[in-house]
């Protein structure tokens, strides 16, 4: 088996051609529900499906130069579907939290949680905080993990921090207390079927970040899309209001 290292130089053909690689990268991964009923299945098979697609796609970045992904896992809005759908997708992220951890050590991974981890399960937050505990030293690329995770929730925690803190209300006081805070901002969110809407995806990140769609499907996408998206990427000419 080829090292981390000589993969990343194999398979990664952005730094070879010498393109703009975004830092960390945004993705909303829409449309499992929409490619079960396509194809005559189950929603939860759309997930189970969609689960796959993002394990490939996240050992694709870990052998890229990008070093920090964020991915759209669950959202506060999302707790408003039915009991057996919410369920499944908690069993879901359980299982994969629990039965990943090699994985992601294999590939360099550290895993972060972005959102409230007050109305998970212990079940789940218990495995959040082993999981990024266990990857805490892992360097190849940080990925982080929106799940319970409302935008506008994450901005009122700061705030309620910052006032903790008896701090004044600035941009840099409002960053650095975010969830994450070592994260940069978003370069690029990727959403996928379609949609083109950001659904309280890290907005205060994403102020700048260029924004690029898919009608594909999330169980759907590949390597080969995400690649697409990273071209479409560097030939975006970023100006931020200068
Ligand atoms: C995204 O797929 C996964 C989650 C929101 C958890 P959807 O379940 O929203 O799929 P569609 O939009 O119904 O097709
Ligand atoms: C956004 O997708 C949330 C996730 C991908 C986890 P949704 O399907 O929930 O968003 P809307 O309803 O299309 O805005
Ligand atoms: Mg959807």
């Amino acid at each position: 088996m080829l090292s981390l290292t000589k993969k990343r130089k194999k398979f990664w053909r952005f730094k070879t051609l010498s393109r703009t690689i975004p830092t960390h990268v945004g993705i909303i991964m829409d449309g499992n529900g929409r490619w079960a009923v396509r194809n005559g299945l189950h929603r939860t098979k759309g997930h189970s499906t969609g689960l796959k697609a993002t394990k490939a796609i996240v050992a694709h970045v870990a052998r890229s130069p990008i070093q920090n992904l964020s991915l759209y896992t669950f959202s506060t809005e999302n707790w408003t579907r039915t009991q057996e759908e919410v369920g499944a997708l908690m069993d879901l992220i359980s299982s994969h939290l629990k039965a990943q951890i090699p994985f992601y050590n294999d590939y360099g991974i550290r895993i972060v949680h972005s959102g409230s981890k007050l109305r998970l399960t212990h079940r789940i937050t218990d495995d959040l905080t082993k999981i990024e505990t266990m990857t805490a030293n892992n360097s190849h690329l940080t990925l982080n993990l929106l799940i319970d995770y409302s935008s506008q929730e994450e901005i009122m925690r700061s705030m309620q921090r910052i006032t903790d803190q008896k701090l004044p209300i600035t941009q840099e006081n409002i960053a650095n207390n975010l969830d994450q805070p070592s994260l940069p901002p978003v370069d690029c969110v990727i959403r996928t079927a379609g949609e083109k809407r950001l659904s309280n995806f890290m907005l205060w990140q994403s102020a700048y970040a260029e924004f690029i769609y898919t009608d594909t499907l999330w169980p759907d996408f590949t390597a080969v899309d995400f690649d697409q998206a990273m071209d479409e990427y560097s030939h975006r000419h970023r100006t931020f209001g200068g």
